[in-house]
């Protein structure tokens, strides 16, 4: 029978594997850069994509080279979206460590996360699967189109939830819904299997994303490894803030200084810490984890037919760590 939390030690030996990939695909030729980027795939993250798509091929014909290979591919591809995603967001700790644009001037930066998204690439082409290669892509295409939605969208408070939906969707849960997809496809799965598992992968992603919402606005940066308060600092509307603004007196001086802080006119930490402070306690953050938990739910009733009770239980336990955790 296997224990709670049992996925990680499950899968060890196959994460080992991914992480050897990554880290000589990660190599740059360049002294200068060099130490940099692998401080940042040394430093580690918590590897669920990869994890996601070696267990959506467990049930099949577990062909483990290349699932290990599309793996290091799509945790490349995500530590390379990071990069970028930090130059975007000016932020200065990823991982505990400090970022690539706190030492490197911008241009630097966007081609070393050129240069991380062409080995990911070849790593999705190492699986000699079109498909893959495919879902690589548009995966790729979502991730921009996300990003892109957040900053245009950035600095104002009138947003629907559909809004937010697509803007996470492109941004997080598509990386989720390919991983899956590509372990499941390189497994050679039947297709309503490879549906099933995308749609596991894609409402997981999205419950994962309101939680690192929610993290940002309950956690301390010493936790995160990441500036909390970053999405208000950034006048991003996430989940938990939209709930708050849903439940505040319209004019009152709440609004009026969530509005501020939102459209960037009032910047300063003291009054970002007592807005972070008020979502706290408004009981938003509550209703954003309640979302979040019945998108695992949503997701684990996506794959009650895959064939083996084990690796449903595993992928299940993994939809569990996206929800409980605080980094
Ligand atoms: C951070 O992803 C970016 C988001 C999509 C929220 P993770 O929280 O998976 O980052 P690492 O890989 O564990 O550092
Ligand atoms: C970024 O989302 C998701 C990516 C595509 C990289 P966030 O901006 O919320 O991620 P963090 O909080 O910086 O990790
Ligand atoms: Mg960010
Ligand atoms: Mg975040």
């Amino acid at each position: 029978m296997l224990q709670t939390r049992d996925v990680l030690t499950t899968m060890h030996a196959e994460l080992e594997r991914v992480d050897a990939r990554v880290a000589l695909a990660a190599t740059v030729q360049l002294p200068a850069v060099s130490g940099l980027v692998q401080e940042i795939v040394r430093a580690g993250g918590k590897r669920l994509r990869p994890l996601l798509l070696l267990l959506a091929g467990r049930a099949y014909r577990y062909d483990l080279d290349r699932l290990v290979t599309a793996a290091a591919g799509v945790e490349l591809l995500h530590t390379a979206s990071l990069i970028h995603d930090d130059s975007i967001d000016r932020a200065g700790l990823r991982r505990g460590k400090p970022t690539l644009n706190s030492v490197l001037s911008s241009g630097a930066v966007i081609l070393v996360g050129d240069y991380l998204f062409a080995q990911s690439a070849m790593l999705a082409a190492a699986t000699e699967s079109t498909r893959v290669v495919a879902i690589f892509a548009s995966t790729l295409g979502d991730i921009c189109d996300g990003q892109l939605r957040e900053m245009f969208d950035a600095h104002r408070l009138d947003q629907t939830r559909d809004e937010y939906d697509r803007r996470i969707f492109g941004k997080t849960a598509s990386l989720f819904a390919g991983a899956a997809e590509m372990g499941a496809v390189i497994a050679q799965a039947p297709e309503p299997d490879i549906a099933a598992l995308r749609r596991f992968g894609s409402d997981l992603g999205m419950a994962f994303q309101i939680v690192d919402d929610v993290l940002d606005v309950r956690e301390r940066t010493q936790v995160l490894g990441k500036p909390a308060g970053q999405d208000l600092r950034q006048g991003t509307v996430t989940l938990p803030t939209m709930l708050y603004a849903a439940g505040l007196t319209p004019r009152s001086a709440a609004a009026a200084r969530l509005q501020a802080v939102i459209a960037g006119e009032i910047e300063d930490e003291d009054t970002i810490a007592a807005v972070l402070a008020d979502i706290r306690g408004s009981g938003a953050v509550e209703i954003a984890m309640r979302a979040a938990d019945l998108l695992v739910s949503s997701a684990k009733g996506h794959i009650a037919a895959i064939p083996d009770p084990e690796t449903r239980s595993l992928l299940h336990e993994l939809a569990d760590l996206a929800l409980d955790r605080s980094s």
